[in-house]
């Protein structure tokens, strides 16, 4: 890469090239690679900047108009903006912008409605909720009682009917819609009824889907959910980091968990940047962002299927898939690798009922935001399948999987970053 393919960072370069030259060699490998992780993207040079402001050297405990600390009146106007955009783009009567990240939200939202010991009913990891969701070693699998829904053997879509028979077995007081690696939609609708026959919370995790839902491409949880998270980076294109969303009633109870329940000062720069995802994501060139994302998963999964892949649940309705490897005879891990040797970018991934350890894993996790964000559409999928294919068919040889790297190169030389 040339000098000029860096933004200037003129600062960090004279006082610091060590790190410096650590952060050219991360742009050099976002630039030229193939980035399919699903929860990443490429954020705008607005959005950078914002996070690089000086907002970051303000103390702000509280909420706007009540805070622990003097000189916030700008901070509270850069918070209030922020929380009134994330209103009017997800039209949610309540949001808190501060939690830093998603599992932190989860955190909040969970301290907020119950009690330690009481019941969730929740996704399983292993068919593709969160770790959030109630894993063993998590908080929220230490803390509460999580009950797991899978998905079906047959279609890999959710089993509602077992939601419903678990619901009423368990009489969880929160059920919790929402997952880290399932590529169909949820019918919301359903959710409520399971929950208001039990009595329960509803809860959705759009942290992978924020952006298809703003993007008025899928359909959004908020008219039927109590309590709604999501992280703002993923396919909302934000900084890392996360907000909660929910019905005005529960407002208070979820600001206290938040702050001081749960977290210390707020990281205003953050808050900034969400602030401009926020209004970016208002745009009608989102929805078209929106619409490409999921055209250009489809095109992927199909292109892929074509190649001999098996796609759990046959396809996707939105921007993520589940690659289940076994016909090819590789494991996710040795993918990963044979993926990354390539300078493509995936993450191995338990397949539902799926035989090997999570370490391993029978599967990859797919997913277009980023490469849609650099201008890709459904032709370069297909250029993209046939990558990721010779990738994992020359998975032992690391000679080959150099080669496809420098072919890689030049493709991805002609599709900008966004802070280009
Ligand atoms: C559904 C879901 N919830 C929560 C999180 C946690 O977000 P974070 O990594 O920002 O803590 C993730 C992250 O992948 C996620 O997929």
């Amino acid at each position: 890469m040339s000098q000029k393919d860096f933004r200037s960072l003129h600062y960090l370069q004279q006082q610091d090239p060590t790190v410096f030259d650590i952060w050219k060699k991360e742009v050099a490998r976002q630039k030229y690679g193939i980035e399919l992780i699903a929860s990443e993207n490429y954020v705008s040079p607005a959005v950078l900047e914002a996070l690089g402001s000086e907002f970051t050297n303000k103390y702000s405990e509280g909420l706007p108009g009540r805070r622990y600390y003097g000189g916030n009146e700008y901070i509270d106007e850069v918070e209030t903006l922020a929380i009134e955009r994330a209103k009017e783009l997800f039209k949610s009567e309540h949001v808190n912008v501060q939690p830093h990240s998603g599992n932190p939200a989860n955190m909040a939202a969970y301290f907020a409605l119950l009690n330690p010991g009481d019941t969730i009913l929740g996704m399983s990891l292993a068919h593709g909720g969160h770790l959030s969701h109630g894993m063993p070693l998590n908080f929220s699998g230490k803390w509460y009682k999580v009950i797991g829904y899978e998905t079906d053997p047959q279609t890999g879509l959710i089993d509602i009917d077992q939601v419903r028979a678990l619901a009423k077995e368990h009489k969880p007081k929160l059920i919790l819609a929402g997952f880290s690696a399932y590529s169909r939609s949820l019918n919301w609708q359903l959710f409520r009824e399971i929950a208001d026959e039990v009595g329960a919370y509803l809860m959705a995790d759009i942290a992978h889907i924020a952006g298809l839902i703003a993007g008025n491409q899928l359909d959004s949880p908020i008219p039927h959910c109590d309590i709604v998270t999501t992280t703002t980076h993923k396919t909302l294109r934000g900084p890392r980091g996360a907000i909660i969303m929910s019905r005005e009633d529960l407002g208070m109870r979820i600001d206290k968990a938040v702050f001081p329940g749960l977290q210390g000062g707020p990281h205003e720069h953050t808050i900034a940047a969400k602030a401009v995802a926020f209004q970016e994501a208002l745009q009608p060139s989102f929805s078209i962002y929106a619409e490409q994302i999921i055209k250009n998963a489809q095109a992927l999964s199909t292109a892929l299927q074509y190649a001999g892949f098996n796609i759990v649940s046959g396809g996707t309705d939105n921007h993520l898939m589940l690659v289940d490897l076994r016909p090819k005879r590789i494991t996710g891990d040795v993918a990963e690798r044979a993926l990354e040797l390539a300078g493509i970018s995936a993450n191995k991934n338990l397949i539902p009922f799926d035989p090997e350890k999570p370490i391993v894993t029978s599967g990859i996790r797919l997913g277009t935001p980023a490469m849609t964000t650099r201008g890709m559409k459904e032709e370069e999928m297909k250029t993209v399948a046939a990558f990721v294919t010779q990738a994992l068919e020359h998975h032992a040889n690391e000679k080959k999987l150099q080669e496809i790297k420098r072919e890689i190169h030049h493709f991805t030389a002609q599709f900008p970053m966004f802070s280009e």
